[in-house]
């Protein structure tokens, strides 16, 4: 085990950029929103201060009116597409001028990843002084989130395009994207030039994803248009769920902190009004799972992922909907043959194994799953998925995503997608600390 655990130090060390650290060398050479929160766990186990300025330098990229974006392009890189200059986050009126970035954002992992760094901090005094100086930054991101991508007043915010969601091409979004009329583009990706194709989306995926961009551009990347005029919009309990625990770990830590009491009220308000909706609109008893919901045309998309669980790690369903969810989980993904969790539903015909959100196991939603699998008391089912996710890592090595068939487990095997990934090295620190 300290043998893995020296190599997932080297791996974020390798992979770090002074300030920020890269999901991985060549593939993702940026810095992406949800990858840095869990990135910063990681390295709070063994620095510290590197913790901290991750964290830093990605609130620094922060634009004015509280929106913080899924990708900051820090240094121009020729092996990611698309870059700064498809984005063109600039033509929002409020982006941050100093940090060029993409204008759509991702699920919510500040809040936690703050708690979580306190917790694994040595010297809790400095510790608290970080939280101090930068809560009221990650305050005003969940204030963004109400404010402009809750157009009905649920409590649940929207997500405007598949990558927002940070399961990119996952067959939830199949539906969606037949309702849209996207043009051909003619463009040159990187990914496929690094990693074999079957293991990322296709082309036709591309096509939709940029052209989702191009309306959101076309408006300038006004929230309220987006509302109005976006083809893809969207509730994800995944998403939801990671705002959801962020509004508890915002209001432990103002609660350490003192004072800020009407923080704290509001924080609490929207921590009611979201669990309220989110069973009342997300969850659906037949299929015994949290489901998404598709806002632009009005309907449940009636498909279980991993994302369906998720709501666990926000301490969302009550005690019979956490019992479904466990029994839905092991009828669908949980068979012998089987490494929790697979991405999307393993009984069904769109499960891929190999195709990045459409089947593999993710480190990320395996972390959040036993977690959250610990505080409804299925101790059992948590420690099968800690060793699941280990099992796989010391297998494979830490790539970026996994083949969830353990027969598939003999010679010469790999991981997918992109090697020495850093949140799947990170996660695996918090999930094997002493
Ligand atoms: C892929 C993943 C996304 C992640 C990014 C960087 O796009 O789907 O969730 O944030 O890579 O690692």
């Amino acid at each position: 085990m300290s043998k893995m655990r020296n190599k997932a130090i080297e791996i974020l060390k390798a992979n770090w950029r002074d300030g920020y650290t890269v999901p991985s060398k060549n593939l993702y050479p940026y810095q992406w929103k949800w990858d840095s929160g869990f990135i910063a766990i990681g390295l709070a186990h063994f620095d510290q201060k590197m913790a901290e300025r991750e964290v830093e330098t990605l609130l620094n990229a922060q634009w004015i009116n509280g929106f913080i974006p899924h990708i900051v392009f820090h240094k121009v890189s020729d092996t990611y597409f698309p870059g700064p200059n498809f984005h063109r986050a600039d033509l929002h009126p409020l982006a941050n001028k100093e940090y060029p970035s993409t204008g759509m954002t991702q699920p919510p992992v500040l809040g936690f990843t703050l708690e979580r760094m306190h917790e694994i901090a040595k010297d809790k005094k400095e510790s608290l002084q970080f939280i101090k100086n930068n809560i009221d930054r990650v305050y005003k991101n969940h204030q963004y989130f109400y404010n402009n991508r809750d157009p009905k007043d649920e409590g649940l915010v929207y997500i405007y395009h598949n990558w927002e969601s940070g399961t990119d091409n996952s067959p939830l979004w199949d539906p969606i994207f037949e309702t849209i009329d996207a043009p051909v583009y003619n463009f040159e990706r990187r990914d496929t030039s690094i990693i074999d194709p079957s293991e990322r989306p296709t082309k036709r995926e591309y096509d939709y994803y940029l052209h989702i961009i191009d309306i959101a551009k076309e408006h300038n990347y006004n929230d309220a248009k987006i509302a109005e005029f976006s083809p893809f919009l969207v509730q994800d309990p995944l998403f939801n769920s990671m705002l959801i625990k962020s509004n508890s770990a915002l209001i432990s830590l103002y609660k350490m902190i003192g004072g800020n009491e009407d923080k704290i009220e509001q924080l609490e308000q929207w921590q009611e009004k979201s669990i309220t909706s989110f069973n009342r609109k997300l969850y659906d008893k037949d299929l015994g799972a949290y489901i998404h919901y598709d806002l632009r045309n009005d309907k449940p998309i009636r498909m279980v992922s991993s994302s369906s669980f998720s709501p666990l790690y926000a301490g969302i369903p009550n005690k019979d909907q956490a019992e479904a969810l466990v029994r839905t989980m092991m009828d669908k993904f949980g068979g012998e043959d089987m490494y929790l969790c697979a991405s999307f539903d393993p009984s069904t015909d769109k499960f891929n194994p190999k195709k990045y959100w459409r089947g593999p196991v993710w480190i990320n939603l395996n972390w959040m799953l036993y977690h959250g699998l610990l505080d409804y008391g299925f101790n059992d089912l948590a420690q099968r998925v800690k060793s699941d996710s280990i099992e796989i890592l010391e297998k494979v090595g830490f790539y970026e995503y996994f083949d969830p068939r353990k027969s598939i487990y003999k010679g010469d095997v790999k991981g997918y997608g992109g090697s020495d990934f850093s949140w799947s090295a990170a996660l695996f620190l918090d999930l094997t600390e002493n």
